[in-house]
């Protein structure tokens, strides 16, 4: 049996130095009052623990070394970044739109170093000659193989493994992304007529709002099969609701597990059932209302940019969400990721384009995960793919 630690102030002291703001207390453990005192003063939550689950101690070298420089218990296992071993490096990766999203995708993409060539597209002169260029002047300093090019030809794409379409009007402020149907329609139709020419086997990422309906006409009008049409929603709006929880429970992001799933507008459906902070479910660290307010969050989180910005929407958190999609397709990540594909079957829908936890390749969907969910929550995504058939007029 371990000694019974006796808990002081210095370690509280200590562990809010080293940025902890729970303090897990393991039966037995002997709390001074002191430590008690000390805790309440400098905001440290004293918790029963144990809190996070046991790991098997590891004591490989570079584990012990983590360990060491971060200071942690003993039993601390570090998370192990997703091995980039397997990964495979795109040939051409093309944007389809260089405005905020496309640009930032492009910047990511070459400071990752994922292509040999980024393309860019945009239809307005100049814009994406100018942000390639700007990154190939920048690749003296990060070194990156990646070559950029741009114009506006759309014939630009030729080749390319993987299209990131994010061209389209986004939306103003007061708009619902279901506004744009009509217009953004014309630029989908449009580009798809490209891709399907001189792109015939490219897998493509819809991130053109609203996304669930452009990824079906992004379907319709390439007749690509499903495992090569996405749509890029799911990682962005999981995105925006882990980090609602970790504010709200006053966590570092990595420390919360969540997915939002349905469509990416009003009948988003972030999963609380499967949730977990520190490996925890929400109820232990959140109230009823703050988890509520965190689902309303990541529902709201695309149009709060908006309403700030006035004209133009969010960039960077979608530009990181689709290479996270690239990731997952190159097989740089693995796991199931939340992404919009074309339902056959799965969770009982049908015929309809839908965020859903998936395994992705390099030749796009591999399979839908369908994971087992609370009786509301298949209720919100029977009633997304409701919403979206009606939208277009299904
Ligand atoms: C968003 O949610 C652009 O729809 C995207 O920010």
């Amino acid at each position: 049996m371990s000694a019974r630690r006796v808990i002081g102030s210095e370690h509280i002291e200590d562990a809010r130095q080293r940025g902890r703001i729970v303090f897990e207390i393991l039966p037995g453990d002997i709390v001074t009052s002191l430590a008690r005192e000390t805790a309440v003063r400098i905001g440290m939550t004293l918790m029963d623990g144990p809190i996070e689950k046991p790991a098997h101690p590891v004591t490989d070298g570079n584990t012990a070394l983590r360990r060491g420089l971060y200071r942690r218990s003993p039993k601390w296992v570090a998370p192990r970044a997703a091995s980039a071993t397997k990964a495979r490096r795109l040939r051409k990766l093309a944007l389809v739109g260089a405005g905020g999203v496309g640009a930032n995708i492009a910047h990511l993409a070459a400071n990752l170093d994922i292509a040999d060539e980024i393309v860019l597209f945009d239809i307005t002169p100049g814009v994406a000659e100018a942000a390639a260029m700007d990154l190939n002047h920048a690749s003296g300093i990060t070194g990156t193989r990646a070559r950029c090019s741009g114009g506006q030809n759309l014939a630009l794409v030729s080749g390319a493994d993987v299209i990131v379409v994010t061209a389209g009007r986004a939306r103003a402020p007061g708009m619902t992304r279901a506004d744009l149907i009509d217009v953004n329609t014309r630029v989908i139709r449009s580009t798809a007529d490209v891709i399907k020419t001189q792109a015939p086997d490219a897998i493509v990422i819809v991130v053109t709002n609203p996304l669930d309906e452009m990824t079906v006409e992004m379907l319709r009008a390439t007749g690509f099969p499903r495992n090569r049409v996405l749509g890029m929603a799911g990682t962005l709006d999981s995105s925006r609701f882990r980090n609602a929880l970790a504010v709200a429970a006053n966590v570092t992001p990595a420390d919360v597990s969540a997915i939002a799933l349905g469509s990416h507008g009003d009948e988003m459906a972030p999963i609380t059932s499967h949730a977990r902070i520190k490996g925890r479910p929400l109820s232990v660290f959140l109230s009823e209302a703050q988890i509520a307010t965190c689902v309303k969050d990541a529902i709201t989180g695309g149009g709060q940019v908006v309403a700030l910005k006035k004209t133009g929407s969010a960039t960077v958190a979608p530009a990181h969400s689709s290479i996270e999609l690239i990731d997952h397709i190159r097989g740089a990540k693995t796991g199931p990721v939340p992404v919009s594909v074309m339902l056959e079957g799965e969770f009982g829908i049908t015929d309809v384009v839908l965020g859903v936890p998936a395994h992705l390749g390099a030749q796009g969907l591999v399979v839908v995960d369908e994971i087992k969910l609370t009786d509301s929550e298949t209720t919100a995504l029977h009633a997304a793919a409701e919403a979206i058939r009606a939208r277009l007029g299904l």
